[in-house]
């Protein structure tokens, strides 16, 4: 199997680790925006190199962004070639398109590696969707985020020094939008739900809130009550299509959620039989992630030549019945926050149930709010 690589970055150059030294998985060329010495002999700037080199079976987008991402794709679909990506953004964005291209020329499009990193999350959702049905999906989806998470739940401290301290080492990028306002999250759930499901999702009307308000306080008020806060993701199936949202949680301390450490993740499905099942890992990093990428070239190397699922129905997102009590640090006075408040804590206030999605856009209008759903 030869590969054509586009990018070599953290995920690139991981990929190319993890072929060499094999028989039966090879890079052949590798498309850059600038050099790259260690691998100069195989390196080109021009795409046509790999797209018109009908030794190279497989293109491997490790690029990032979704332009000329998406342009790359498409090309090497058309020329029917296989596709494996980690690229969320573009996967979410052009789902339905993308999809029914792959399927249109009878090659393999995977994109293992986009959610959960190096967790084989979407193949083994594959493998559920196939027998039993869904009910719900969700977790922890994002590493920087519940690390932030994490350490303000372990010492004192308050957001910006711990997001400081990510950004230090590594684990937060230096614009950290995407991870703490929850856009990675809902790229991710966007996918998998799509794929649960059978489902497209507009992946922007996806109601998201992160957690770019949360305060020490606010902490120190969860553990106060025996909670932890995670910055969870949730889809799940609704009378009139999916709802789905991602939304900071406090989870019993008990829970399985709560003992996610540092920038670890931890997905789970619920199906109608087979219950609950996790999916607990690094869902980022060199290695762990191109293992991901790496393992979808082995699968179409032994026969696979289809996304993870044939369906691709529009779908609506619906929140109607989706309700839980929420806690909720607002100042000042608003008559629709009264109506609903049941109990006081320190600076914050505990809610009878809410709907979720009337929630998130009313603190969304609130910039400085902080609200967490109680599951
Ligand atoms: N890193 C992770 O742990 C992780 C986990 C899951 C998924 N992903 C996904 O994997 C993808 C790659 O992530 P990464 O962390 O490897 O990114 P990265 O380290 O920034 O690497 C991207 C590489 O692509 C190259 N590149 C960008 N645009 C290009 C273009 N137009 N033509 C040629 N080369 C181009 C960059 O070139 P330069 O070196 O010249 O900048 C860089 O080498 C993203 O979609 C990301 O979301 C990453």
């Amino acid at each position: 199997m030869q590969l054509g690589l586009l990018g070599y970055g953290v995920v690139g150059g991981g990929v190319h680790q993890w072929c060499l030294g094999r028989g039966d998985v090879a890079v052949k060329r590798v498309l850059v925006r600038s050099d790259k010495p260690e691998i100069a002999a195989i390196s080109t700037r021009d795409i046509q190199d790999i797209l018109g080199d009908d030794a190279i079976d497989t293109v491997v987008e490790v690029m990032g962004g979704i332009h000329p991402a998406y342009e790359y794709v498409k090309a090497a679909l058309e020329a029917g070639k296989n596709v494996v990506t980690a690229n969320k953004a573009l996967i979410a964005a052009y789902y339905r398109e993308l999809t029914a291209l792959a399927a249109e020329k009878g090659v393999a499009l995977r994109c293992t590696a986009a959610v959960g990193g190096g967790i084989p999350w979407l193949v083994n959702l594959e493998r559920v969707a196939r027998l039993d049905e869904i009910e719900s999906l969700g977790g922890i989806m994002n590493g920087t985020s519940n690390y932030i998470m994490d350490a303000m739940h372990r010492s004192d401290v308050d957001f910006a020094a711990v997001l400081q301290k990510a950004q230090a080492l590594g684990y937060a990028e230096a614009d950290p939008s995407a991870d703490i306002d929850g856009d990675d999250i809902r790229r991710k759930l966007t996918i998998s739900a799509n794929i649960a499901f059978g489902a497209v999702l507009e992946e922007e009307a996806i109601p998201t809130f992160g957690i770019r308000y949360v305060t020490a306080k606010d902490i120190a008020n969860f553990r106060a009550h025996g909670f932890v806060c995670k910055l969870l993701a949730y889809a799940g199936t609704a009378e009139n299509g999916v709802c789905a949202y991602i939304e900071p949680t406090l989870v019993d301390a008990h829970d399985l959620e709560a003992a996610v450490p540092a920038n670890f993740n931890l997905i789970t499905y619920e199906a109608a039989q087979l219950g609950r099942q996790s999916f607990y890992g690094q869902g980022a990093g060199r290695f762990p992630t191109a293992a991901n990428v790496m393992q979808d070239c082995l699968d179409i190397q032994n026969g696979q030549r289809r996304f993870y699922t044939e369906r691709a129905v529009p779908t609506t997102l619906d929140g109607t019945n989706e309700a839980h009590p929420y806690y909720v640090r607002y100042e000042g006075a608003d008559p629709w926050l009264d109506s609903l408040t049941v109990e006081r804590w320190d600076g914050a206030v505990i809610t009878a149930a809410a709907n979720t999605y009337d929630m998130i856009a009313w603190a969304k209008s609130h910039p400085g709010t902080f609200i967490a759903g109680i599951r």
